[in-house]
């Protein structure tokens, strides 16, 4: 087991996300079962109360990774020494409340937590935005942190990546084990491409074992791209333990690697490929070598994929214009 423990920054850990993934890390899933754990738990004021009683739980669960968690209402402290950031606490959309609002509203807390990492962090940092509209809160924190290299800001896309895994494993009567190399093109809104063209099922070309364009046109990409909407519909609250379980998943990889012979959806600054504006925050298949994410290159992207990622990216340029106006960028 190695000694120094690795500093673990969870924004919005009194939230229910946080609830579901404080007790993952301090367990040894983020980064592997001999990599000891400091938490600092970063909340707002109100939020302060519920995160210390959390804090009492991670205790009384007697983690052996666990090496300590303090609790702040101070993004500079939080992320002092940071070396895995988890950007989860955001302003949810309020009753009467524009797009603009929101997007200015969350530019308000995540320029500060960008500069506070920037200030603070250490050289290896890496940050997963997960709090919405995650790809233009990651560029507004990138933004915010001119000494942190770009490629270290992440939006989380894993989610999405594992609701088209198991929605095309059901559809094929397949184990999710079984379906490799899916992509999510773009965005975390129901407007993202979820992209089955490249996939395999058991070896075999996934458009082929599926057998069914409609269903893939009709119903599995609006089903993985609208789920989010679904499960609140359902559930009367945002996704929770699904998202705290791509978090784990995102961050173990990018540390850890990606298996041999698969690829994983994630959103980061792009570099030009696959024509999408370079530095926009947007969602590519993806491989983890040596700690560092590569696009996977190469692919042939038919019309109606060029279609739909256009559509998203259009869509995250239009996010980007929008905090550039509030002067966020
Ligand atoms: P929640 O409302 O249960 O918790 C959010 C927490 O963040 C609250 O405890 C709140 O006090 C805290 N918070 C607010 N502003 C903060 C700040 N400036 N600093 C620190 N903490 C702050 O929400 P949740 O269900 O945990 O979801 C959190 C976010 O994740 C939401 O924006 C949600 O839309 C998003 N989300 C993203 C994905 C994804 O796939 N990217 C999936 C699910 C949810
Ligand atoms: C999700 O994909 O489950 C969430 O991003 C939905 C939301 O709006 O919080």
């Amino acid at each position: 087991m190695s000694t120094t423990p690795v500093t673990v920054t969870v924004t919005g850990a009194a939230g229910q996300i946080g609830y579901a993934l404080l007790f993952r890390i301090a367990s040894g899933q983020l980064l592997g079962a001999d990599v000891p754990v400091k938490l600092n738990l970063l909340e707002i004021p109100q939020g302060m109360k519920a995160a210390e009683g959390t804090a009492m739980e991670l205790d009384d669960c007697a983690f052996p990774l666990l090496a300590g968690i303090d609790i702040h209402d101070d993004a500079a402290a939080a992320f002092d020494g940071v070396n895995v950031g988890l950007l989860v606490g955001a302003r949810p959309r309020g009753a009467g409340m524009e797009r603009g609002d929101l997007l200015a509203a969350n530019g308000g807390i995540f320029g500060p937590q960008g500069a506070a990492i920037n200030a603070g962090a250490a050289d290896d940092v890496r940050i997963l935005v997960v709090g919405n509209p995650a790809n233009t809160n990651a560029l507004i924190a990138s933004a915010h942190a001119p000494d942190v290299p770009a490629e270290r800001f992440n939006a989380m896309m894993r989610l999405d990546h594992n609701r088209a895994l198991a929605q095309l494993a059901a559809k094929t009567g397949s184990s999710v084990a079984e379906v490799k190399r899916v992509a999510i093109w773009g965005n975390h809104s129901a407007k993202q491409y979820p992209d089955i063209a490249h996939a395999t099922i058991a070896g075999r070309p996934a458009p082929e074992v599926v057998g069914d364009s409609a269903w893939v046109t009709d119903t599995f990409i609006p089903t993985v791209a609208k789920r989010g909407a679904a499960i609140i519909e359902a559930r009367g609250a945002s996704s929770a333990a699904s998202a705290a379980n791509a978090a784990i998943e995102h961050v173990h990889d990018w540390v850890n690697g990606t298996p041999e012979g698969d690829w994983t959806s994630v959103a980061m600054p792009s570099d030009g490929s696959y024509g999408v504006p370079e530095g926009l925050i947007s969602s590519f298949p993806a491989v983890s070598r040596d700690g560092r994410w590569e696009i996977v290159q190469g692919l042939d992207i038919a019309a109606d994929a060029r279609a739909g990622i256009d559509v998203s990216v259009a869509e995250l340029a239009e996010e980007r214009d929008a905090v550039k106006e509030f002067g966020l960028l």
